[in-house]
């Protein structure tokens, strides 16, 4: 998939946290608003679970959602990928994912399920002050590191790189891994982000 993908969900995000920070200021106007809103979306924005459906993901491809006002993105890392990510722990800071940046399901090299190890669900926001990086899935990329780089996220604001794990690179603005965010597989080729669970 194309970062333009990332672009248009960065920039339905902003939005959103705009829309956010304008409802602080005006609590009495929103909540007629929200009365007015069809029960889904009423839903949706409470934070209900959102399901995405993986059946047509290839792998390297990326799929986007938005959940409580975030960008979520779900991966599909290819098997070269998969074994690459047990090369660059000596380049990351926290590659064993001790810090709780996730549900303890994903707390391991793949930062994924187990049963599922090659797709990846993550908030889709760079840790150190809230952009949304960019999708760099290709290998060797001479603008991050050319023959050591073996794809991941690289957030244009002040320059972090995260592997195609979310896990961060050492030396770089962002203090931690990205965020894992509660997920559960309904059956093989659905998601329901939100909801914490293992496979249906
Ligand atoms: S917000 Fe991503 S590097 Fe600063």
């Amino acid at each position: 998939m194309s970062t333009d993908g990332v672009d248009n969900s960065r920039r339905r995000f902003l939005t959103a946290a705009t829309s956010v920070v304008g409802a602080v200021g005006t609590v009495g106007l929103a909540i007629p608003f929200i009365s007015s809103m069809n029960p889904s979306a009423r839903a949706k924005a409470a934070g209900a679970p959102v399901e995405v459906d993986i059946s047509k993901l290839e792998p390297g491809g990326m799929i986007t959602v938005e959940w409580r006002g975030k960008p979520v993105w779900v991966v599909r890392r290819t098997p070269e990928n998969m074994k690459d990510l047990e090369g660059l722990a000596g380049k990351l800071a926290d590659p064993n994912s001790d810090a709780t940046q996730q549900p303890e399901y994903a707390k391991n090299m793949h930062r994924s399920m187990v049963d599922n190890a090659e797709v990846i669900v993550m908030v889709g926001i760079c840790t150190h002050l809230g952009c949304s990086p960019k999708y760099r899935p290709e290998m060797g990329a001479a603008d991050l590191g050319g023959a050591e780089w073996k794809g991941g996220f690289f957030c244009p604001c002040h320059g972090s790189k995260f592997d195609l794990a979310g896990r961060v690179y050492s030396g770089v603005p962002a203090p931690t891994n990205m965020v894992i965010p509660p997920h559960m597989y309904k059956s093989k080729s659905v998601i329901l982000v939100g909801l914490d669970g293992g496979v249906a």
